[in-house]
This record gives C-alpha cells, sequence and structure tokens, in this order.
C-alpha cells in the first residue's frame, strides 16, 4: 500500500545549520539599555558626548521584556547581560531586573557598569535578582582613572566593587581596556587584585570603533582621534597592546600564569581564562583578544542595541530593525524570534577590526 505523502514544512537551512551565523549557537543576549553615560571615556567616545538617542527611539521595559521572552520561548536563550551606555543611568533599572527575572528561562541576567553608581545600586540590584556583575576600571591610580574617563571617581567604585562583593554577588568580574602608553604599566597592579579578591579580572584589547579612536598619550594627555568615524586616518591602532605582550608584563612582575579549565568559569564569553601560579590567588585572570586573536567562529552572543535594533557584530555585520516590529501590535514573538534568526546570518566571518559605530550604542 502507498503512504500518503504528508506536506511538512521544511526548516530553512539557517534554522538548521550549526555555526556561528546559525540562531542555535547563540547564548548570549546583550542588551543595551541607555546610550547615555556618566563618564566619557577616551576610548569610547569624545569629551563633549555623541549626539543621544531621543528618548522615544529607547526600547521601553515591557518591549525589552518582549524581546526577552521570544529570546527565551522560542530559541532556548537562557542567559542576558545589561550593558549601556551606562546602565546604571537609566531610571527604573531595579524594575527592569526584576522585571526580566520574572519571565521563564532566563538563568543568567548580568550587568556591566563603569561603577561610579554601584555604591548604591549594590543591594538592591542584588535583591531584586541580578545573577553577575561585571565593572570596567582601566586605571587604579585614581588621577589617571579620572583622565581616562574624564569624569569618574575610583573611590567611588572601589566602594562600588567592596560593596557588591558584600551584597553577595560571587564572581565579579572586572573589566580593563589594556591601552599602549597609557596603563600598560599597571597591568601587574590589576593582575594582584586576585590574589586577594575573588575576582576575575578580563584585560581588554582596545577596539578602534566610532568616534573615539585613540592617538598617542603625549605629554600626560590622551589625544582622542579624529572624529572622523569610520575610515579617520588614525583610528588609535597604535594603543593596541596585545594579549601576548599583556601576559608578558603580568609574568614578568608576578610569575608565571596557568591556563583554567573555560568551562568553570561563569558565564560563557570569549575569554581565554588564567590564574597566577604563584601567590594562592582567590581570583583569575582573563584575556578578550578580538584584534590580535579574533573568535568570530566561535561567536555565540547576539546584541540588541537601546534603539532597538539586533545587531550581528561590535564591529561589522549586520542590524535588524526590531523596534518596528515591537511597535506593530499585530507581530508575535514568532516575528521578533524570526528577526534574531535572520540576524545571526549576517554575522561576519571574520571581523574587519575597524566599526563605525559608537560602542556606547552597541553596549560592548
Ligand atoms: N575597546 C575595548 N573595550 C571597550 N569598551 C568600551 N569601549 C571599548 C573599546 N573601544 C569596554 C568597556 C566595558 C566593555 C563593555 O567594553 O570598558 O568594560
Ligand atoms: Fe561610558 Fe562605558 Fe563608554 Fe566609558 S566605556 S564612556 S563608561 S559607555
Amino acid at each position: 500500500m502507498l503512504l500518503p505523502i504528508v506536506e511538512t514544512s521544511r526548516p530553512r537551512f539557517s534554522d538548521i545549520a550549526t555555526g556561528p551565523a546559525s540562531i542555535s549557537s547563540v547564548r548570549v543576549l546583550r542588551i543595551s539599555i541607555t546610550d547615555r553615560c556618566n563618564y566619557r571615556c577616551v576610548y569610547c567616545m569624545p569629551e563633549d558626548g555623541v549626539s543621544w538617542l531621543p528618548k522615544e527611539e529607547i526600547l521601553t521595559f515591557e518591549e525589552i521584556t518582549q524581546v526577552v521572552r521570544a529570546a527565551t520561548q522560542i530559541h532556548g536563550i537562557r542567559r542576558f547581560k545589561l550593558t549601556g551606555g551606562e546602565p546604571t543611568v537609566r531610571a527604573g533599572l531595579i524594575d527592569l531586573v526584576a522585571m526580566l527575572k520574572r519571565v521563564d528561562g532566563v538563568e543568567d541576567l548580568s550587568l556591566t557598569t563603569n561603577g561610579q553608581r554601584l555604591a548604591d545600586l549594590a543591594r538592591p540590584l542584588r535583591d531584586a535578582g541580578l545573577d553577575r556583575l561585571t565593572i570596567s576600571i582601566d586605571s587604579l591610580d585614581p588621577d589617571k582613572f579620572r583622565r581616562i574617563t574624564r569624569t569618574g571617581d575610583l573611590a567611588a567604585v572601589l566602594i562600588g566593587l567592596d560593596r557588591a562583593e558584600q551584597a553577595g554577588f560571587g564572581s565579579i568580574k572586572i573589566n580593563c581596556v589594556t591601552m599602549r602608553g597609557i596603563n600598560d604599566d599597571e597591568l601587574a597592579n590589576f593582575a594582584r587584585l586576585t590574589l586577594r579578591r575573588k575576582v576575575t579580572v578580563r584585560f581588554i584589547e582596545y577596539m578602534p570603533l566610532g568616534d573615539a579612536a585613540l592617538l598617542n598619550h603625549v605629554d600626560d594627555h590622551f589625544h582622542p582621534g579624529p572624529a572622523a568615524g569610520c575610515g579617520g586616518q588614525n583610528r588609535g591602532d597604535d594603543a593596541l597592546l596585545p594579549e601576548s605582550e599583556a601576559r608578558d608584563l603580568i609574568e614578568r612582575e608576578l610569575g608565571p600564569l596557568l591556563p583554567v579549565d573555560r568551562q568553570s568559569e561563569p558565564g560563557v564569553g570569549p575569554a581565554s581564562v588564567w590564574q597566577l601560579a604563584d601567590g594562592k590567588p582567590l581570583g583569575r585572570i582573563g584575556f578578550i583578544s578580538a584584534m590580535s586573536a579574533p573568535f568570530c567562529a566561535t561567536c555565540n552572543r547576539l546584541r540588541l542595541t537601546a534603539d532597538g535594533l539586533l545587531r550581528a557584530c561590535l564591529f561589522d555585520g549586520g542590524e535588524i530593525d526590531i523596534k518596528t516590529i515591537l511597535r506593530n501590535s499585530n507581530e508575535s514573538l514568532d516575528a521578533l524570534a524570526h528577526a534574531m534568526t535572520e540576524c545571526v546570518r549576517l554575522k561576519p566571518t571574520v571581523h574587519s577590526g575597524h566599526g563605525g559605530k559608537q560602542m556606547s550604542r552597541i553596549g560592548g
């Protein structure tokens, strides 16, 4: 007997493919909740700031939650990272954290902050259910910290770090952007933090993005690059301090670094993870080397900008406008999920190394 022919809807190639351009590889959605910031880091934005997005362009908490629902329910994404700009300058942040933690399937919600407001916010963030914290600190010298951030106060950030530990955040990460001639004399001091604190210090290679490329460090002043956007003459390439050199600088002062099994590090980031062999360290040391060793082939993240664009890559690739879908009341979670599938397909095989969009608009 002939079996009846059953019409099945065939999965699209992109739904079943593996590799970084497949939605099935995405493990983390990074959500920028504002492009605004209370700092003006020399490597991130010009002194006068950048033109901020109009408020009505920014996704509401309900819209962000809807995107998270689509990501968990349809794609099984479990990890979410709130970024900025500086996420703590967005009013109602604590409510947003609580809202997102109520979404079924959200297993790991973390936040990257410059720490300026953390002294007051660490406890409420923890109480609202935030799982993990990353704090950006690029110098342990208060004057230099001020010159790099232009407005920041290191003492306030360090109090924030203490309060975050007291509030029960277990595996705090510290992000340090390494810049030749700016903070390369401090890398061992950063690594020393892991001897007495249970933190992971991550050294991030400087990436030339947007209108804030660094020029050289002359006469104790950091010279921001030409506000020329993509294609500026000198985009601060001299500032790049590759991981190999950073490791050398640390090992020369503090002895060998031993590799740590990446799987044991909370968060599934692109960092290679190490530990000082000497001195019984409590913490770990990571390197994020997007410039000297692009990790595009194992990229497992997707980004959402504050104004509702899904973005395939920090540097280049493509964007898909998801705000229009969100604001068209007839559209369903499926439409949002489909946009995610399509966006991941736009990832470049390897990034170009220069990005035209401000980091503060993408969220790192
Ligand atoms: N290059 C490297 N890291 C950067 N960050 C911001 N701008 C750059 C850049 N141009 C870092 C921030 C923060 C993280 C999200 O990205 O310091 O820790
Ligand atoms: Fe603000 Fe972060 Fe940019 Fe510094 S790097 S200006 S803290 S968004």
